[in-house]
């Protein structure tokens, strides 16, 4: 028996999420793969967002910044010159009364005296820890022997390491220049959890910023204030999140930050910022025997560059957003559940709904919604009763209704209401399009 069990502080999140179509376990007709998820319409819409602010942030905004979508699966050799094979490691314990497992270094394991499981409450009942790789093991090709073996990626970071030069060669990029990449990344998490927070497959979001060595520190310090502005234009309020400076490196780091968010299960990272000094491209000139330096046209001088990364994931990034967006008010007596969504980030931009549905009032929405059908992420709802219609809206974080009743007929105007204030304007039917591509920021 579980004892003091405590309520998951995520509960009305995935409730909605799930509500909503827009997060769902995975497999679930099967029982569901251990923390995978499926993203359904909204949530698909809501998670290419951020993809896409992230690109255009890291890509567009900059002439030294080039994009990249390299393999999943990579020489395995790579994974060795990496340091993954040796040291990308969990420390693993078992309760031998429960059997269930958990990462050593996550719960209370003091030398000596009581340790307690936290799922079934038995004291000193654990193994020894072991080191547990979490990698993905599988094989390439029909012949699963040694030889075969082969990993799914663990960051998307070192296909950017083997790719570099034929980026900057063809891209004529000199140092200081990035290489951004988004795509899935795959541990064998010991203990996943927290909804979509920490799962066995997720999608990375990363940058590797080649510099002249020595000149790591300032660069860090630049893309650590450029990272935090950013996550400040998603609509995160700045005391909401924190640094962290790691004191235990990680095999390739020379210096490591994280950007934290206060989750409603406290303080956790969302990215990483990273010094790696010339760890990778040393490792892999070593391993490979290829040449991995860089001539500097202008200082005349061969170097390996060291770099400066910025990591981070969609989906971590969504279920900050989620949780910063979810709130409930009352209503004429009734719960309203409402997700304050950046209009950026929300998987639709703008409801067009009739009053009624007759006296041609649909046919006026349904012309609004068409005529920007394909430009803006809008959906169109005439059916039922308004009041049901707004809070649908509401739960997925629309953040504006527009409304066509009677005196539309007579003006040409709709009313347009804002879903967090509930605030309702009205306003011409021919300056809704601007209205929108002003909220978005989409105006040039
Ligand atoms: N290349 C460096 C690197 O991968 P990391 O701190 O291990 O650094 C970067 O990962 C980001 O990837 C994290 O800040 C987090 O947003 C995301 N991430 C890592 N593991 C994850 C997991 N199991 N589930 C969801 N997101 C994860």
């Amino acid at each position: 028996m579980a004892k003091n069990k405590i309520a998951d502080p995520l509960v009305n999140i995935v409730s909605l999420c799930k509500r909503r179509g827009m997060i769902f376990p995975s497999s679930e007709i099967y029982g569901g793969v251990g923390s995978t998820f499926d993203y359904g319409p909204t949530g698909v819409e809501m998670k290419n967002n951020i993809s896409r602010l992230w690109w255009n942030e890291m890509t567009l905004q900059y002439d030294n910044i080039v994009g990249l979508d390299s393999a999943v699966i990579l020489h395995p050799k790579v994974w060795e010159a990496s340091g993954h094979i040796s040291g990308f490691t969990d420390p693993m314990i078992d309760c031998k009364i429960c059997k269930a497992r958990f990462r050593a270094d996550q719960i209370d394991l003091p030398e000596t005296g009581d340790s307690q499981c936290p799922k079934c409450g038995s004291k000193n009942s654990f193994t020894e820890a072991r080191q547990f790789n979490l990698m993905f093991k599988t094989h390439i090709g029909p012949v699963e022997e040694d030889a075969s073996v082969s990993y799914l990626r663990p960051e998307t970071a070192q296909g950017i390491y083997l790719d570099w030069k034929i980026v900057q060669e063809s891209s004529r990029l000199k140092v200081p220049f990035g290489i951004a990449q988004i795509g899935k990344s795959f541990r064998n998490e010991i203990t996943p959890g927290n909804f979509i927070f920490r799962t066995r497959e997720f999608e990375q979001m990363e940058m590797q910023f080649f510099v002249k060595p020595g000149e790591t520190a300032q660069w860090l310090e630049e893309w650590r204030t450029r990272r935090m502005n950013w996550y400040l234009t998603l609509g995160v309020p700045q005391e909401k999140l924190r640094w962290h400076r790691h004191d235990k490196l990680a095999h390739y780091a020379q210096d490591a930050y994280d950007i934290e968010y206060e989750f409603p299960f406290g303080w956790s990272e969302i990215e990483g910022v990273h010094d790696r000094g010339g760890f990778d491209l040393t490792a892999h000139q070593t391993a490979s025997g290829k040449d991995m330096s860089y001539f500097d046209d202008e200082s005349k001088e061969r170097y390996i560059p060291h770099i400066v990364e910025t990591a981070c994931g969609v989906n971590r990034i969504m279920l900050m957003l989620l949780c910063n967006g979810y709130h409930e008010d009352e209503q004429a007596g009734e719960t309203r559940i409402y997700l304050s969504l950046s209009p950026k980030v929300a998987p639709i931009k703008a409801a067009f709904l009739s009053l009624v549905k007759k006296d041609g009032l649909a046919e006026i929405a349904e012309g609004m919604a068409k005529s920007l059908r394909g430009k803006i992420p809008i959906f169109l709802d005439n059916q039922g009763s308004i009041g049901k219609r707004y809070r649908r809206m509401d739960e997925i974080g629309t953040p504006f209704c527009f409304t066509v009743d009677y005196q539309t007929l007579e003006d040409q105007t709709v009313t347009v209401r804002w879903r967090d204030t509930l605030q309702q304007d009205r306003i011409r039917i021919d300056q809704v399009q601007d209205f929108l591509l002003d909220q978005l920021g989409l105006r040039l």
